[in-house]
């Protein structure tokens, strides 16, 4: 017997999402597809939006689009007010096509190529810089009317090491005394209003590291407005709040968590004479993570002298996280949720890669081939990390609102193997 959270539930025994039954999703789609709940989107952002508007009179939430750049997901969070948090053109591109206005987008990429940053001024995007060069690049195509700085709050934390995003080994951020150079360099050169920005990491699911981080990136923001007189119109701590993917995992406490967050933060701000800046978020995992599954057919199952494998049309080509993470994804039979766990097995793709495990050492009912399995906590950098490889085209992905539901994204075809591939003339 599972117990489920919403938008899952277990209708006698079978899976259902958001009122729409799994099984029907599978047969009218096709599998491996991607479900999202958008009435779990909306929920999760305004329970993080109340929980800091409790505290502070301006909170601003930027969704970080590379969580899930899916455009139905994009306009659900646009409709909500969210601004958003581009790394790439294309993630601005999809962002302005979903309705989001340029100046609620906020451009945070790494290793930026000055074409982009053409393509951004062209825009009016603002850009938040993790380096020197592109806002020297930046300041040479045009004078922007805001800037802000991604520092490096000496701090950092992740599920992960591969996602931990400061601290010493991380290629992310302006040290200090960059930070200063670079908002004195911005406010010569006439820009007028300014931000503050850091991301330590992802998937946290403590308060001490924000905090920590928090607490550093506010005595940074003091010295530069002490050194450069600049003044700062938005504060953003950046994402990385994690979600429970193991049973029983906690959750983040968020009447806690956003009391001692914005307690420092009005505390600092008092004190170091930073004014009221709206106070940011820039969450991905936490809007989307539990809304989506990920629909997956057993395709074989097979016992070896060691291990049972059951063989899904899913793998790391549709979800990387745990591949490249070891991540913990919690599976269930869509159709046997009332059937007790007897059996220890490893759920596997079709990959040619041993490492293409879904879950390993997993206890599931007894199941056959045919069977439907979800894989949880797929709304996530999930369709946004997959790919081609082994030459499979690529998931679809299905939307599901209260007991309705509708296809968002087309499954790939054989032909989307080739599509933008040429011959070389001397092999035609
Ligand atoms: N802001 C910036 C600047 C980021 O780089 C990220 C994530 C976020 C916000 C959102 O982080 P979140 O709230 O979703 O944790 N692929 C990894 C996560 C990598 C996150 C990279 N940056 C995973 O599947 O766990």
């Amino acid at each position: 017997m599972h117990m489920l959270k919403e938008p899952f539930e277990n209708r006698s025994g079978k899976l259902f999402i958001d009122g729409v039954p799994a099984e029907k999703l599978a047969e009218e789609f096709g599998t491996p597809l991607y479900v999202m709940s958008e009435e779990r989107i909306r929920a999760n952002y305004r329970r993080l939006r109340k929980a800091f508007s409790a505290h502070y009179g301006k909170i601003r939430i930027y969704y970080a689009a590379k969580t899930n750049t899916n455009i139905s997901v994009l306009k659900i969070l646009a409709g909500e007010g969210a601004h958003v948090d581009a790394v790439s053109p294309g993630e601005v591109s999809l962002a302005l096509k979903a309705g989001f206005a340029a100046d609620k987008i906020l451009f945070t990429g790494t290793s930026v190529r000055t074409d982009e940053l053409e393509f951004l001024a062209a825009r009016a995007i603002a850009v938040n810089a993790d380096s020197l060069s592109p806002l020297e690049r930046l300041l040479g195509i045009k004078t922007p009317e805001l800037f802000s700085a991604r520092v490096n709050p000496e701090v950092g934390a992740g599920h992960h090491s591969h996602v931990v995003t400061a601290g010493k080994e991380t290629k992310f951020g302006l040290w200090q005394d960059d930070a200063v150079k670079a908002y004195g360099l911005a406010k010569k050169a006439g820009v007028r209003r300014f931000g503050i920005h850091m991301h330590i990491g992802a998937g946290v699911l403590d308060t001490e590291p924000f905090l920590l981080a928090l607490d550093r990136l506010l005595g940074i923001a003091k010295k530069i407005r002490v050194e450069t007189g600049v003044e700062f119109e938005f504060v953003d701590m950046g994402g990385g709040l994690g979600v429970p993917y193991k049973p029983g995992e906690k959750e983040l406490d968020l009447a806690v968590f956003s009391e001692n967050i914005l307690s420092l933060f009005k505390k600092r701000a008092a004190e170091y004479g930073l004014g009221e800046p709206v106070f940011c978020l820039e969450p991905g995992r936490y809007l989307v993570c539990d809304a989506g599954a990920l629909l997956a057919a057993v395709n074989t199952v097979k016992t070896t002298p060691f291990k049972k494998f059951i063989g899904v049309d899913a793998g790391l080509n549709t979800l990387l996280r745990p591949a490249l993470y070891g991540s913990y994804h919690h599976i269930l039979s869509a159709g046997k949720l009332d059937l007790p766990d007897t059996q220890t097995c490893d759920v596997v793709g079709q990959i040619c890669e041993s490492g293409d495990v879904l879950a390993r050492d997993r206890r599931l009912p007894e199941i056959a081939e045919g069977d439907l399995l979800a894989v949880l906590n797929a709304g996530a950098y999930g369709f946004s990390m997959s790919s081609q490889y082994n030459s499979r085209p690529r998931a679809a992905e299905a939307l599901v609102k209260n007991g309705d539901y509708e296809l968002i994204r087309e499954r790939e075809t054989l032909e989307d193997l080739l599509a933008r591939q040429r011959i070389a003339r001397w092999l035609k």
